[in-house]
């Protein structure tokens, strides 16, 4: 069996294009008919951007469970859906069949159910990467609860803002999770995040790394113990919630410019179809074969990539719990070797501090059942890309530089495996159903190539942002109000003479630190919470392995203990209210920030110092005390 609705080749590509740009009703609506619906739409596409409204396949019922796994058990019962790595090589590693999936996801929604989950409620996740993970997202999916799944990296605190934006009564997590040597207690965390949340009714516990949790009577159950009811009832099969096609799926938190991260809704239909397309299109998946995307599914490329796109198409996804460099840095081509690895799809971030290893660890690594190999979640080098390219592919596989967002639910700019010419550093192209263009600060259009501009895309696809949780006022001045009738990336992009984009960063005011997407307000929001800290500002600046790194500036009136101590203390505050991924790579105590007579800090000097190009900062005059930019060069670390 192949896909029919893969791409074979560049003209290919290019009519579905022009096609789906043309009148994406048709296109789209060609697509839908691959997928499994409980009744048909009435309208392919309604929109504006105004508002926005975004309606894709509306009037159409489905359960997107019954996409990823039910319609595949006829053929595929036996193969696996979900092949999963523990962080401890020495530990056995896990296969689930589709059969086994089904088994699971329906007893885990029979579970959700008893313990009184009914659709539409949100079910906070925050557990490891075990395949409980994937089974807990999909039975949330089946019963039409929306999942709304937290990076283990988040602190208590995080949590619990979640958890009081979402009004989540339920949760679902394990005792702990292991990272490389760390085991990290996160029923813990739910626990200090659950002093804030009185409403939380509900906290189903696996039990993984079987440390010591405390269970409080009445709120919280042991997963194990739940699951057992239901075989005892005799496992029936639990039949998937109907789900209206713009019914929300999940949620997802991300960073933005201003200080709080806000809950990206994705509904079920578009996101689905999307998802499924874009993952046949831009792998070039083929049936049986091995797809390891080493992202966590606490971000949206764990969502779309492990677990839905691959199993929408039927495919095998490999999951893997623990980090690239443990037990050592051949982790990765240790996984590629043992399941034979045909895509393998990382993050540049990932690549680089491997790089750093050398070629020792791939010795004795045999790689070549790899056939494709991506990027995703920050621009790609062309040291790191041609790497990759030499040493992982050798020479053989093509390199897909996927460019997307939590928003876009999935890619938007890629080349095709083996389809569409790769260019080292460019996303290059727009995958059909997507419209980019690049406006100039006033939003006018900028039609000619080899320019620079700001991203924006001009009309929706199946998998766009409909709403940020419990605000849409916010959606709409975040990404739709910045330029009339455009979505806005918030990226800068360059296009080359054939058309092709490069990424080139942000232009707001968020970083991307490992991949890792993290607003600066955030941080120093954070770092403002530390007793003693009278102001703060937070910029990026290059970083060999990270991409970006982070330096805060602090204005510090406190008395305890020397510098290195106070940075500590600063560190441990933003570990405790963010987590330990917004922790700052550099602090530099200062006595006061550049600021103009206005009062606003002027972020381009910092940024200028933080990135050590210190003889050329501009014009300094129209500060309000320009000496407080030769003692910040000076102190600069
Ligand atoms: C931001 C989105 C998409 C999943 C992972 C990140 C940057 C993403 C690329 C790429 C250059 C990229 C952008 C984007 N980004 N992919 N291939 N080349 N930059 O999702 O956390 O929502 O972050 O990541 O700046 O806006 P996210």
């Amino acid at each position: 069996m192949s896909y029919p609705y893969q791409i074979k080749s560049l003209e290919q590509y290019r009519e579905d294009w022009k096609e789906s740009i043309e009148n994406p009703e048709a296109f789209w609506g060609n697509i839908g008919q691959h997928f499994q619906w409980k009744k048909p739409w009435e309208s392919v596409l309604e929109w504006n951007f105004k508002e926005p409204s975004v309606k894709w396949f509306n009037g159409a019922q489905l359960n997107i469970t019954e996409n990823c796994i039910d319609r595949h058990l006829k053929d595929k019962a036996n193969q696996p859906a979900i092949i999963w790595e523990p962080n401890d090589p020495n530990d056995h590693h896990r296969m689930l069949t589709y059969a086994q999936l089904h088994l699971k996801v329906n007893q885990f929604a029979h579970v959700l159910k008893n313990n009184g989950v009914k659709k539409g409620d949100r079910v906070c996740l925050y557990m490891g990467m075990i395949p409980e993970l994937a089974i807990a997202v999909l039975a949330c999916a089946r019963v039409g609860a929306i999942h709304s799944v937290i990076f283990g990296g988040f602190s208590a605190q995080s949590i619990s803002d979640r958890l009081q934006d979402a009004k989540s009564e339920f949760i679902i997590t394990c005792d702990g999770a292991f990272r490389g040597a760390k085991d990290i207690a996160l029923k813990n965390v739910i626990d200090d995040a659950l002093i804030s949340c009185p409403f939380v009714k509900r906290v189903i516990v696996y039990t993984h790394t079987r440390s010591a949790v405390s269970m409080i009577k009445g709120r919280d159950v042991w997963w194990e113990d739940e699951v057992r009811k239901v075989e005892t009832a005799g496992n029936p099969d639990f039949p998937a919630e109907t789900m209206d096609a713009e019914d929300p799926l999940f949620i997802l938190y991300t960073s933005g410019s201003t200080g709080k991260p806000k809950g990206v809704v994705h509904s079920c239909a578009g996101y689905m179809v999307y998802t499924n397309y874009t993952f046949l299109n831009v792998f070039q998946y083929q049936p049986q074969e091995v797809h390891f995307c080493t992202a966590d599914i606490g971000w949206i490329t764990g969502h779309s990539y492990i677990i839905y796109g691959p199993l929408s198409a039927g495919g095998t996804s490999l999951m893997f719990e623990g980090i690239p460099t443990f037990p050592d840095a051949g982790r990765f081509w240790d996984i590629i070797d043992k399941f034979k690895v045909n895509i393998l799809y990382t993050a540049p971030t990932a690549i680089r501090s491997l790089m750093a290893f050398g070629l020792g660890p791939l010795q004795n690594k045999d790689l070549s059942s790899l056939r494709v190999l991506g990027t995703v979640g920050e621009p790609i080098n062309e040291e790191a890309w041609h790497w990759y390219d030499e040493h992982i592919g050798k020479k053989k596989c093509p390199i897909v530089d996927t460019w997307w967002q939590t928003e876009t639910g999935g890619v938007l700019i890629s080349n095709l495996a083996g389809i569409t010419p790769s260019k080292p550093s460019y996303a290059t192209l727009p995958m059909p159903g997507v419209n980019p263009v690049l406006v100039d600060e006033k939003g006018n259009e900028i039609l000619e190539n080899n320019v620079t501009g700001n991203l924006c895309i001009k009309s929706p696809w199946p998998a766009t942002i409909r709403t940020t949780y419990g605000d849409h006022e916010r959606c709409r001045t975040n990404y739709f109000a910045t330029y009339e009738n455009l979505y806005f990336t918030g990226d800068g992009a360059y296009r080359d003479e054939n058309g092709y984009y490069r990424i080139t960063g942000r232009v707001d005011d968020v970083l991307n630190v490992s991949g890792h997407r993290i607003g600066t307000a955030e941080v120093e929001n954070a770092i403002n919470m530390h007793a003693g800290v009278v102001e703060s500002a937070v910029v990026g600046y290059p970083h060999d392995v990270k991409g970006q790194g982070i330096y805060a500036y602090v204005i510090y009136n406190g008395t305890h203990g020397d510098e290195q101590m106070i940075r500590k203390d600063i560190s441990a505050t933003v570990s405790r209210i963010i987590g330990p991924i917004a922790k700052p790579d550099k602090i530099q105590l200062v006595s006061g920030l550049p600021k103009t007579r206005s009062g606003k800090i002027m972020r381009r000097i910092l940024r200028k110092i933080a990135e050590g190009d210190i003889e050329n900062l501009g014009d300094v005059s129209t500060l309000l005390d320009p000496t407080v930019v030769n003692e910040i060069k000076t102190g600069r670390i």
